[in-house]
């Protein structure tokens, strides 16, 4: 995700805002820039890649000033390029912005302001925003920046935090919340303030802070703040005094990286889905797959590889681009697939999604496959890793730095980053109809909201897990496409709260586990109201006629299953190729809460690594 700092004071804004923009770089990012008022002049810095880019074009080409604002950008919408990063300024020079969030709407908003004779010098959607800006400031908002950006705001679709500044005025800073893209953090010192989108930035300056909630616009200058609902109410700006050291500060208001992992989920879906689907034309662009229409056509398999979390999200996969895409598939462990002498071809694509991208068993697989001459592919969300350089053609999965061990958004962005694959492969292969398309597509719009409606089930979970974390065998059961959600809902629990858990195929009870059911051993099924929902109420009524106590996964408005099962954990009704990404939703938080219920170390836990780089 994206990182905003803002300052306005005494002192050089430029060192203070490039300085607090490290302190972000966990979130991940591939430009950064700087834009600092001085003497009725905005001068600008800018650059892709790391912050080193940026501090040596300042220190080749000095800026300086006593109010600047500063953002680090994590590129989905419009390539990591100098143009594309952030600050953006106006077209007359007057107003300068940055933003985290999506215009939705920035398309037709770009017509209009094309129509109006605005020219634009990049391909993000948060140019309009500025230009916006700055057509209200002329038309009845002169020299008022507060109301100005008020105006803009009101055409914007979608999630935002916004920072802009004007040479016209001077003397302020103007901050906007609009929906969950990011916090805004004001933090108040001795005649100078501080904004931000994530406390490390400015928690070295400042412990006093006012946090924005959705709907709020703030006023910042040096010794002042004036925060008020946008549509012009007075907003109460309680002052919180936070005493979180940077790494906790970096958890924000939650108390474990996974915890707030599992709840960036909404948002880092639209990140993962952002600017690669056309809802317009119902079209979907993956250009760094690098993919021609005689390649695709070509092919006549995909091989999957990958450990762990990220092998489970390619069993789903599976269903994706089999069905969409009409390929064969066949999902390997790296671990395994490396020893195996596999039948490889040039007709043969090799999927490797890898979190870190580093993951030795995996970038063994793509190097053998490599060798015998097959098209590599990864699903990374480590910009710049290993399988990312190492493939012919990569997907991001955009879900913004993963810090718990245990995978979570990453794993729901690399099944979201499948579906997009399989859907892209069948445009381009011919195997998909139009309306097959239009309707994977308005599917997938609906994602992250059903994801975030998930989300609001938590309370009851942890309820649940209060009940459940003294229990020392579980059982997971799914059939199909969940039947992958099982196995990762099993490793969930296992990895971070060291319970013994195990996936397994429903269907495969009554060839073994069955054995092991009684009342000690909880088992929790993934019932959804689908084809298979039948067979899964027949596991269940079994399992329970051996003492076991069931805990199912299930859709939001089957009053039927509350009579079988012992516990319910509803999920809103979901296009069934889309329902793991849902269905895993309540598994992570259940492995979740019941490690916190014992105690665990939740983010590191024993014996684990975030990558595993060694065999
Ligand atoms: C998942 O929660 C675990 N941390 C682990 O299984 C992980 O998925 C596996 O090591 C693969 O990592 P990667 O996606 O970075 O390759």
């Amino acid at each position: 995700m994206c990182g905003i700092v803002g300052y306005i004071g005494f002192r050089n804004a430029t060192p203070l805002i490039v300085d607090g923009l490290q302190r972000l770089e966990y979130r991940g990012y591939d430009s950064a820039g700087v834009a600092v008022l001085n003497d009725g002049r905005i001068d600008i810095r800018r650059d892709v890649g790391k912050l080193a880019n940026l501090r040596g074009r300042i220190e080749a080409d000095p800026i300086e000033g006593c109010i600047g604002i500063g953002h680090t950008r994590w590129a989905t919408h419009g390539v990591p390029a100098e143009r594309n990063a952030h600050p953006h300024i106006s077209m007359d020079g007057d107003f300068v912005l940055v933003h985290n969030g999506i215009v939705e709407n920035y398309l037709e908003l770009r017509e209009e302001l094309a129509a109006e004779g605005v020219t634009f010098q990049s391909e993000t959607d948060t140019e309009v925003i500025v230009q916006l800006i700055e057509r209200f400031a002329k038309n009845g908002a002169r020299g008022n920046l507060t109301e100005a950006t008020r105006r803009a705001v009101q055409y914007l679709r979608g999630a935002h935090a916004i920072v802009v500044m004007s040479r016209l005025t001077p003397d302020e800073l103007v901050a906007v919340r609009i929906g969950n893209a990011g916090g805004v953090a004001i933090g108040l010192g001795e005649r100078e303030n501080f904004v931000a989108s994530d406390i490390p930035a400015i928690l070295e300056h400042t412990r006093r802070m006012v946090f924005l909630d959705s709907g709020q616009i703030a006023r910042v200058t040096t010794d002042s703040l004036d925060v008020q609902m946008l549509d012009g109410r007075a907003a109460a700006a309680a002052v919180h005094d936070v005493s979180w050291d940077p790494v906790s500060a970096a958890k924000g208001e939650y108390k474990h990286f996974m915890q707030k992992e599992i709840f960036e989920q909404a948002r880092s879906l639209t990140d993962t889905i952002r600017g690669r689907v056309d809802f317009d034309h119902s079209q979907v662009h993956l250009p760094e797959l690098n993919l021609t229409v005689e390649q695709a056509r070509a092919l006549s398999r995909v091989v999957t590889v990958a450990c762990g979390t990220s092998y489970y999200s390619g069993l789903v996969g599976k269903f994706y681009i089999e069905q969409l895409a009409r390929l064969n598939v066949e999902v390997d462990y790296g671990s395994e697939y490396r020893y195996r002498d596999p039948i490889i071809d040039a007709q043969t694509a090799i999927l490797a999604i890898t979190q870190s991208g580093e993951t030795v068993d995996t970038l063994a697989a793509l190097e053998e496959a490599r060798e015998k001459g097959a098209r590599l592919w990864s699903i990374v969300n480590a910009i710049g890793s290993q399988a990312m350089r190492l493939a012919d053609g990569y997907i991001s999965m955009n879900a913004g730095p993963e810090v718990g061990v245990a995978s979570t958004k990453a794993f729901t962005a690399s099944i979201v980053d499948q579906f997009l694959l399989a859907l892209y492969l069948g445009q381009l292969r011919g195997t998909l109809k139009p309306e097959q398309l239009r309707q994977a597509i308005q599917d997938i719009a609906r994602l992250p909201d059903l994801v975030g409606r998930t989300l609001e089930t938590a309370e009851q979970i942890k309820e649940l897990a209060g009940r459940l974390y003294h229990y020392r065998d579980f059982l997971f059961l799914g059939r199909g496409i969940n039947y992958p959600i099982a196995l990762e809902g099993a490793l969930k629990l296992k990895e971070i709260s060291y319970i013994h858990a195990e996936g397994y195929p429903a269907g495969e009870m009554k060839h073994g586990p069955i054995a092991l059911i009684d009342e000690d051993m909880p088992v929790v099924t993934i019932a959804l109201k689908d084809a298979l929902y039948e067979k899964m109420i027949s596991q269940i009524e079994q399992a329970k006629a051996r003492g076991g106590r069931v805990i199912a996964v299930a859709t939001a408005g089957d009053t039927y299953i509350g009579s079988k099962a012992d516990d319910v954990l509803y999920v809103p009704e979901t296009p069934p190729l889309l329902s793991p990404v849902v269905a895993v939703i309540p598994l992570q938080l259940l492995a979740y809460t019941i490690a916190v219920w014992r105690g665990a170390d939740v983010d590191q836990p024993r014996n684990l690594a975030k990558s595993v780089t060694v065999e």
